[in-house]
């Protein structure tokens, strides 16, 4: 599969790492397309070039800064028709961490509004690019949670398949409108790291019977 990654930081260098060691294609797009070839060859990936030609890919992950995460995907809108695109940004800004849109549509909504045409999937954006990379697996007592949200259940099922590809354990949590509480709850594990209560944070979903 073709998988493009939108942006040259942390979670490209991690999961597009982890892709490439999966067998994908992993195409790299940047600002700057030099910096994307530099990182691409540090991962193995195929290409490392722009905008643009990273997103015409089966799969296209969004992963640049998330103030910049809605205008990114505003000037593709023409070449995402079709194309499973995941979000994993997190709206959220110091102090507290809380989503700068709690109470109204998630960015993985707004994205999904602004790129009618694609097929919009909420994944990865509860997990650090840390515990992404191949070194942390061994160092976790269990696998990775990916918690995934979409509307389009062939998408989830594909980015699902993904995750699984890298080690990590996929969870449906229901449709678009739960990225609300992802990007609420990505909010909550950056605010406690933040505060110093552990280097990282994750929740973990335990599934009960009734007592
Ligand atoms: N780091 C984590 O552990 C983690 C975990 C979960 C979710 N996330 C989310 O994943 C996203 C990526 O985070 P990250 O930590 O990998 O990297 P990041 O430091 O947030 O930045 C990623 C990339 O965004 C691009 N960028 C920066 N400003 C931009 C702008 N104004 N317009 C377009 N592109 C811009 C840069 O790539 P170029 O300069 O090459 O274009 C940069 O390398 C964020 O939205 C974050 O909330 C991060």
């Amino acid at each position: 599969m073709r998988i493009g990654i939108l942006g040259t930081g942390p979670m490209t260098r991690a999961l597009g790492g982890q892709l490439v060691r999966a067998g994908h294609e992993v195409v790299v797009g940047s600002r700057d397309p030099e910096r994307a070839q530099r990182l691409s060859s540090e991962i193995g990936g195929t290409a490392g070039t722009d905008h643009r030609t990273a997103a015409q890919s089966d799969v296209v992950l969004v992963a640049v800064d998330d103030r910049a995460a809605l205008e990114v995907v505003r000037s593709l809108t023409d070449v995402l028709d079709g194309v499973i695109l995941v979000d994993l940004n997190n709206p959220i800004d110091p102090p507290h961490f809380e989503s700068r849109y709690a109470g109204g549509a998630s960015l993985g909504e707004r994205i999904a509004e602004a790129a009618p045409g694609a097929r919009v999937v909420k994944a990865f954006n509860t997990v650090y690019a840390e515990w992404l990379e191949p070194r942390a697996s061994g160092a976790l007592a269990e696998p990775v949670q990916v918690l995934i949200a979409s509307d389009d259940e062939p998408a989830k099922a594909t980015v699902s398949g993904l995750v699984e590809a890298i080690g990590c354990l996929p969870i449906d949590v229901g449709g678009l409108r739960v990225a609300r509480h992802l990007e609420n709850l990505a909010g909550f594990e950056v605010d406690l790291v933040q505060r110093g209560v552990a280097p990282y944070i994750g929740v973990r979903l335990v599934a009960g019977n009734a007592l």
